[in-house]
């Protein structure tokens, strides 16, 4: 997919990762729409990269059509929707407070989906187009004191990995970022529940999940989205965690749909 003139919209552009993401996909000429809730944080952003400012609070999903037509309206059709905003609803399910297991399903996993529904409709037009999702290994790992978050994050890997199939032969891709931990407020928060704090230092007594850069992740989305890759692990170590939980699905993905899945036109003539 070629970002330079292409039109990306850029879900939790002001947040750690999401700054790193506008920044590198700016430099390589895409056009932003930038999306957060907070108008100050984002404005300033989007005129910094010269991209558009569309503050929305993603949990609300009657707002999404009027985000998609204000986004339209600013660079036109949508070439690439990129799933970054999410919150990681720290605590295990007994902690959590009134309202952060609605908050977290419809931020991270609901939002993504209607998203995705109210543009692809014009990606499938154009045969082009690439819906990127930024999950996490807590969609392949059990990782206690976050099982909100790692059930909404394998929700939103389960849900690319099927469209992935449904688009086959249509000119749309999907890529899937599954990463670790990365330098950042949210690690910080995390760190504050001690099991999630347990599991983090055995992981890294493993010597498993090194720290990640913001900057080395942002840069190998994009590159990833650049080179059309379907999956992107960070950090690469994972890579075979990846593959182990990958395995199993990959082999009743071929029994449920053959080793070369018909396209939708083929199904439907
Ligand atoms: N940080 C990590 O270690 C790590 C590890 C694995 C995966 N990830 C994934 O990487 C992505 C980015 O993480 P991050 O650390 O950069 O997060 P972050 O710094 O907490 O940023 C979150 C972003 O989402 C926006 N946001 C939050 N709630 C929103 C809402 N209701 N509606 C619209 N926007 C909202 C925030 O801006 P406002 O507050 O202004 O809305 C901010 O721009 C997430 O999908 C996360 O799950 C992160």
């Amino acid at each position: 997919m070629r970002l330079s003139g292409s039109h990306v919209l850029l879900t939790g552009a002001t947040g750690t990762i999401g700054s790193r993401l506008a920044a590198e996909l700016a430099l390589r000429g895409a056009r932003l729409t930038l999306v957060a809730r907070r108008p100050g944080p984002l404005e300033a952003l989007a005129a910094r990269l010269g991209g558009a400012a569309v503050p929305t609070d993603l949990t609300d999903t009657r707002g999404l059509p009027d985000l998609v037509a204000a986004a339209e309206a600013h660079h036109g059709p949508v070439d690439v929707l990129l799933h970054n905003a999410a919150v990681e609803t720290v605590g295990t399910l007994s902690e959590v407070r009134d309202g952060e297991v609605a908050d977290a399903v419809a931020l991270n996993l609901g939002a993504p989906l209607e998203l995705t529904r109210l543009v692809l409709p014009s990606m499938l037009a154009r045969r082009q187009g690439c819906v990127v999702g930024v999950s996490s290994l807590a969609a392949l790992a059990t990782f206690p004191g976050l099982s909100v978050y790692g059930a909404t994050k394998a929700g939103l890997s389960a849900a690319l990995a099927g469209l992935r199939i449904e688009l086959r032969g249509t000119g749309v891709r999907t890529t899937t970022v599954e990463i670790g931990p990365v330098a950042s407020e949210m690690m910080e928060r995390i760190g504050s529940q001690p099991l999630a704090a347990a599991a983090f230092a055995r992981a890294r007594s493993l010597r498993v999940l090194p720290v990640l850069d913001a900057d080395a992740v942002a840069l190998a989305v994009v590159d990833a989205v650049e080179g059309d890759r379907p999956r992107l692990t960070l950090p690469r170590r994972a890579a075979p965690l990846a593959s182990l939980t990958e395995a199993p699905r990959a082999v009743v993905r071929v029994a449920l749909t053959g080793l070369r899945p018909a396209t939708r036109d083929a199904v439907r003539a």
